[in-house]
């Protein structure tokens, strides 16, 4: 089937403002966006610029704006989608070219909850063991893909760099409640600061937006918990 895809451009170098253009392309019904994207460039304009690596929502490169909704490219199927499609970059963020947006900031939240495992004591023999209710704990904020499909959809993010965003604090929430972590209590400090988990207004747009199906929003309202009820 013949679709078309409205693509927002921006080129730093020729433009002084983001521009759509249109490409007629010919898919089939069960082939991705990033499908479509790759035979715009491979095809038609070797200019377009986008990010993608895994092709398969493993890596996270390729999250975009598909019709208004944050999607990955890799994951969105062309039958599900009309024929036209609006693609633009991920919003709240300096776009570098295309559909190519500048992540430091998103990168430097995400790093600054402190995501990875403290851990004062040494492991005993072998391993540091876990029974599975425990594991279950925290077992749906592992899944995370840093893509920043929801910290992008949460409007809070839109007008404020101050948010850590919700990636972030998926992110904090794996560690927090992770019974061989011994680090919950400086990254709540952190997140019952001023650009902490407060800020959240349980809109739910980053639930929505999450291509693993993490309830983003629920892990969210669990930190706020943690910090309300010293509930780790
Ligand atoms: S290209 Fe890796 S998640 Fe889509």
């Amino acid at each position: 089937m013949e679709v078309t895809l409205r693509i927002k451009r921006f080129n730093p170098e020729l433009d002084t403002k983001p521009h759509f253009e249109e490409y007629p392309v010919d898919v089939e019904g069960t082939d991705r966006v990033l499908d479509a994207l790759n035979q715009i460039k491979w095809y038609q304009d070797g200019s377009l610029t986008y990010r993608r690596s895994c092709a398969h929502g493993i890596c996270g490169s390729d999250a975009m704006r598909i019709n208004g909704r944050n999607r990955l490219a890799c994951k969105l199927l062309m039958k599900d989608l009309g024929k036209k499609i609006t693609i633009e970059p991920l919003i709240g963020f300096k776009i570098e070219k295309d559909l190519l947006v500048d992540m430091e900031g998103f990168f430097d939240a995400y790093k600054s909850v402190k995501p990875y495992l403290i851990a004062d004591d040494a492991p005993s023999f072998g391993e540091r063991r876990q029974s599975p209710a425990e594991r279950a704990r925290f077992d749906d904020t592992t899944k995370c893909i840093l893509c920043a499909a929801c910290t992008t959809a949460c409007p809070i993010t839109w007008t404020s760099d101050e948010f850590v965003g919700p990636a972030a604090i998926v992110n904090a929430h794996r560690f927090i409640f992770d019974s061989r972590d011994n680090g919950s209590g400086e990254r709540l400090r952190i997140l019952n600061g001023g650009s902490g988990v407060w800020r959240c207004r349980t809109i739910f747009n980053c639930t929505d937006a999450c291509p693993r199906d993490i309830k983003v929003t629920e892990a969210i309202e669990q930190v706020k918990r943690a910090l309300l009820y010293d509930q780790v």
